[in-house]
Order: C-alpha cells, then sequence, then structure tokens
C-alpha cells in the first residue's frame, strides 16, 4: 500500500511542468542531437512495432508514424497523456500508465524508446517491465541526461554541443523564450531536485542485468551532464 502511494506521487509530478514543457518541445527536430541517431536507429533496425515510453506530448511518437505499422505511447501524467491525446489522434495507440508496471502484454514489441523518461523512472522496476513486453531480439533505445563533471577527454564534444545549441537558440527565439519560462519556474526546479541525474555507469549496470548493450553515443556533452544514448538488445526469455 505504501510504496503504491510513492510510486503515484512520483507519477503525477510531472503534471506541474507539463504545459510549460509541452509548449518547448513540440517539435522533434528540435532534438538536435536525439532525434537523428533515433530515426537512423529505427531505420537500421526496421522494427513493426514500437513503444515510445514516456511519451511526453507524443512529438517522437508522432514522428515515428510511417516507421513503423504499429507506433504505441505510454504516459503516466493525466495532463501530458491529454496533451499528447490532442497532438496524437488515432495514428498512436496511447495509453496511461507508468514504466513500472505496464498495461501491455509480454513480449509484444519489437522496440521500446525511452527518449528523456528513464530519469525518472524506478529503474529496476522499469527495466523488467522493458524486457517482459519486448519481444525475445527486441531493441531497448534509451536516450537521457545523465551526471557529469568535467572531462578533458570530451572538449571536442562541449564544443561542438555549446555551438550546435547556440546556434539553434539564435536561430530560434520563440522556443528560447520558451524554454527560458519551463527552466525559471519553480515547478521544474522542483521536480529536477525530485529526481537528479543519475550516473551513466549506474545505467549500464542496470541494464547488463536484462539486455546485452550493444552501443553506447555520447550524442551531447555540457559540464552538468551528458545525453547519452544506449542500444540493447533484450536477453532472451527461455520457456
Ligand atoms: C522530460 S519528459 C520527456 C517526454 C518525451 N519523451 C520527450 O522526449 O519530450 C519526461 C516524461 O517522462 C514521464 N514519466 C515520468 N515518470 C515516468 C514513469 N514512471 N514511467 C514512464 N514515464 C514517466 C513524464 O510524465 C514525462 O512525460
Amino acid at each position: 500500500m505504501k510504496k503504491k502511494a510513492v510510486l503515484f506521487s512520483r507519477m503525477e509530478s510531472y503534471d506541474a511542468v507539463a504545459r510549460d514543457y509541452a509548449a518547448v518541445f513540440d517539435d522533434i527536430e528540435l532534438r538536435i542531437f536525439e532525434w537523428p541517431w533515433i530515426r537512423k536507429l529505427v531505420a537500421r533496425f526496421r522494427p513493426r512495432s514500437i513503444l515510445d515510453l514516456g511519451c511526453g506530448n507524443g512529438y517522437l511518437s508522432r514522428a515515428l508514424g510511417g516507421m513503423a505499422p504499429e507506433i504505441y505511447a505510454l504516459e503516466p501524467s493525466p495532463v501530458m497523456c491529454s496533451i499528447a491525446r490532442k497532438n496524437l489522434g488515432g495514428a498512436v495507440i496511447l495509453r496511461q500508465g507508468a514504466a513500472e508496471s505496464m498495461p501491455f502484454g509480454d513480449r509484444g514489441f519489437d522496440m521500446v524508446i525511452s527518449l528523456l523518461s528513464f530519469r525518472y523512472m524506478v529503474w529496476d522496476r522499469a527495466l523488467d517491465e522493458i524486457h517482459r513486453v519486448l519481444k525475445n531480439d527486441g531493441v531497448f533505445i534509451l536516450v537521457d541526461l545523465f551526471a557529469g563533471s568535467f572531462n578533458p577527454r570530451y572538449l571536442h564534444k562541449y564544443a561542438v554541443s555549446w555551438a550546435a545549441a547556440g546556434i539553434q537558440y539564435a536561430g530560434n527565439r520563440e522556443y528560447y523564450k520558451k524554454l527560458r519560462i519551463l527552466t525559471g519556474s519553480e515547478n521544474w526546479r522542483l521536480m529536477l531536485r525530485e529526481h537528479p541525474k543519475r550516473a551513466v555507469e549506474d545505467a549500464q549496470k542496470a541494464l547488463a542485468e536484462k539486455f546485452h548493450i550493444q552501443g553506447i553515443k555520447l550524442l551531447s556533452a555540457a559540464l552538468k551532464g551528458s545525453m547519452v544514448g544506449f542500444i540493447c538488445r533484450n536477453k532472451a526469455v527461455i520457456n
């Protein structure tokens, strides 16, 4: 009973920032580091069914339409879910729920993608569920921000990431304005404090229990953290 109450409060926490967040990230092309990488992987693996886990306003699910016959999206926040429902219409099967207890049967998906939602999950329970809903040879693509400190090895990556983000801000003042409203809000600060960035090594260790990690890509880097992508193959379940 107590456990459920804790999970419920984690799920609800995105409600407070949902509208501001959805207003900023209304186009997947704004994800200049993440989306080209994800798109390439979807084209490479050619999944029939994809689950967009923690879909937010649904901009990734919408962009995936046409790349796979079946797109599913799962989102726990009721406010985000209603925004996604409006954005997605009927083309994507959208369900409300959390990664730790998914409303899907076993081994139904060729691919699960978590774009910037993993940080908010209870990792061991979510990974058990991702393992369960993926087919035996299914692929889990994880992209998220992980904690970091200055590393001289990444000097080139810092410079490229900083320049690319700068060009993006300069070329899209409206986006920058909305981003500042979001990141300046007390609710955003509270939410990030409640869900601090975790170490990439911890994610790697957690993933390795249920998946074969086939690739790790540093997508962008900043002094306070890095955007990292993982390509994971589900470990087969043998009955
Ligand atoms: C930073 S937003 C990312 C949304 C979207 N994937 C995107 O790229 O814009 C984080 C999302 O994770 C969702 N989330 C939070 N806890 C979750 C959980 N336990 N299971 C699945 N999604 C969760 C939030 O409601 C929110 O929509």
